[in-house]
């Protein structure tokens, strides 16, 4: 009934009330309650006691740090001579931190190309193609085995007859590898005396798709005693698998291939993978420190770079406001080109958790207990304890916030904010609960006995810190149980609580 009502401070002590609603008599009533100890309560649009002056859109990608980093590392190997073969898949590593040379395994990647463990999509041996030929066996045939990014693993074939069914059944069985180089290697003794398979055609596997250009391992070692022959290769051919399959990872959307990498807000930095792995990427953003102002990362952009037309490194950038493709536009820089960048939003299991959907037509400012996915309730004999305004002043972001306290200041009781649809979760994963806090409305002192509880499915899992804050990022961990209940309980005014920016993601 008061959503129509403005009002307007000219100074501190008379005010001017504009009312346009039936419930002038009831409001004029209203206004002997309206300040105590000068503050407004919240639905008379009062004005914060504080307020903080934030960039919410923090900093914007660093592309020239990425780019410099890029020429930096060396991700390049192929399958070293005294290596045995069949060495299992090395998990992928981190090769540089925000333009700092590192070498960290990721634990948590599940390895993002694979086809293993799904029948109906492994490849047949036409579901290949010729990258490179070799340059055959004649005595004087001289060739050169792939040095680049993305090594996996190799085998050594059969070498009776120049095996490439054998070197693709092998690819096949790789999760993640979409090419083989298949070369002989002359006078490595491991090769000719050691290794049981007493064969010198390997077969290396690799993560990413590699041409001509480099084959640039000529042999050239001492493998066969001092006075030995060295090592040569011959008839080095590449093959690459016509199709494969990006993941998804879990608690992520995809979004369409883009079209460059991403120049956008919200930035939080980079690492550079030694694999091409949407996993690993996923795992580094939830694994990411949460940013003072904008929460956790959100949203990451993974890249290949590809210097003078040959893969380099893989770049996952990180951001805590998700991007989209209006901002894919670079393209690269020099002779750093941009492919295959594509986009993962971090899932939010609530709808509407920063309350932007509550809007009230063409006001700046309304209230009300309810909004399509979320519900305010007061306790018995309480009145207006938890509330949604639309009123930019008292958002964290965008215009729109949740109210814990009663708005109009007629008790002290607190009240609650439940997520109403129930959430979608898979049971027993764990998720984690991030929100903005706020409890600075009515200034230091009346502060004091701000307060929130947060519940999940009925059971308590956190609070945040008692008494006056600025806006304030807070995460909680839970495990869930399926269509779970969340419930945000607290306010006493006059201490005001406001919530802002509310998401349940996978952790
Ligand atoms: C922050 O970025 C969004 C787009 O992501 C834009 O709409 C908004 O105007 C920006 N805000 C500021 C303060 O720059
Ligand atoms: C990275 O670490 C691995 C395993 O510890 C090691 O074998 C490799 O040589 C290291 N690479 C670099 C470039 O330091
Ligand atoms: C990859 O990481 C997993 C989990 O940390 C570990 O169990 C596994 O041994 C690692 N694999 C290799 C080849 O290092
Ligand atoms: C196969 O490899 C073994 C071990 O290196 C070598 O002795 C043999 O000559 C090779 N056979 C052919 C046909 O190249
Ligand atoms: C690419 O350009 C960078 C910066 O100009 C330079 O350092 C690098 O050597 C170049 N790389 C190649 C392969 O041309």
């Amino acid at each position: 009934m008061l959503q129509s009502v403005q009002w307007e401070l000219s100074d501190p002590i008379s005010f001017r009330v504009m009312v346009s609603s039936p419930g002038f008599l009831v409001l004029l009533s209203l206004a002997f309650s309206l300040v105590e100890c000068g503050l407004i309560y919240p639905a008379f649009q009062g004005t914060p006691a504080t307020s903080d002056s934030y960039d919410f859109n923090g900093s914007s990608t660093d592309t020239s740090n990425i780019v410099s980093t890029a020429f930096q590392v060396d991700q390049k190997t192929g399958a070293n001579a005294n290596v045995p073969p069949n060495q299992p898949v090395a998990n992928t590593t981190i090769t540089a931190i925000d333009g700092r040379v590192e070498n960290a395994t990721i634990s948590s990647s599940r390895r993002s190309l694979s086809i293993r463990g799904n029948p109906s999509l492994r490849r047949q041996v036409s579901d290949y193609e010729e990258v490179f030929a070799g340059t055959g066996t004649g005595a004087g045939d001289r060739d050169a085995a792939v040095v680049g990014t993305a090594y996996l693993t190799y085998t050594l074939v059969n070498n009776a007859t120049y095996n490439v069914a054998d070197c693709l059944a092998f690819c096949d069985a790789t999760p993640d590898c979409v090419f083989v180089n298949l070369y002989y290697e002359l006078n490595n003794a491991w090769l000719d005396h050691v290794y049981s398979a007493h064969s010198n055609l390997k077969c290396v596997a690799y993560g990413d798709v590699h041409s001509a250009a480099e084959k640039t391992n000529f042999g050239g070692q001492s493998l066969s005693g001092t006075d030995g022959p060295l090592t040569y290769i011959q008839d080095s051919s590449g093959w690459a698998s016509t199709s494969f399959i990006v993941s998804t990872p879990d608690g992520y959307d995809a979004l369409a291939e883009l079209d460059g990498a991403n120049e956008a807000p919200g930035y939080m930095g980079f690492v550079f993978l030694d694999q091409y792995d949407t996993d690993a990427c996923a795992a580094v953003c939830n694994d990411q420190s949460p940013n003072d102002v904008g929460g956790s990362c959100k949203y990451f952009n993974i890249w290949r770079a590809v210097v003078d037309g040959i893969p380099t490194t893989y770049t996952c950038a990180l951001y805590y406001i998700p991007a989209d493709p209006s901002t894919a536009t670079n393209h690269g820089q020099g002779n750093l080109t941009v492919t295959d960048s594509r986009g993962y939003k971090r899932k939010n299991y609530v709808l509407n958790g920063g309350f932007e959907d509550y809007t009230c037509s063409d006001l700046s400012f309304c209230y009300s207990e309810e909004t399509d996915d979320w519900l305010a309730t007061s306790p018995q004999n309480g009145d207006y304890d938890a509330s949604f305004f639309h009123f930019q002043p008292y958002a964290h972001t965008g215009d729109s916030v949740a109210l814990l306290g009663s708005a109009f200041g007629r008790d002290n009781l607190p009240g609650t904010l439940t997520y109403a649809p129930g959430l979608s979760t898979e049971p027993g994963a764990k998720y984690v609960i991030e929100l903005f806090h706020s409890s600075y409305y009515s200034g230091t002192s009346a502060e004091a006995n701000a307060f929130v509880e947060v519940y999940w499915n009925g059971n308590l899992v956190g609070s945040v810190d008692h008494g006056y804050s600025q806006w304030k990022y807070y995460a909680f961990v839970v495990v869930a149980e399926g269509n779970d209940e969340l419930d945000f309980y607290g306010g006493k005014a006059p201490s005001y609580d406001f919530l802002d920016d509310i998401y349940v993601m996978r952790a």
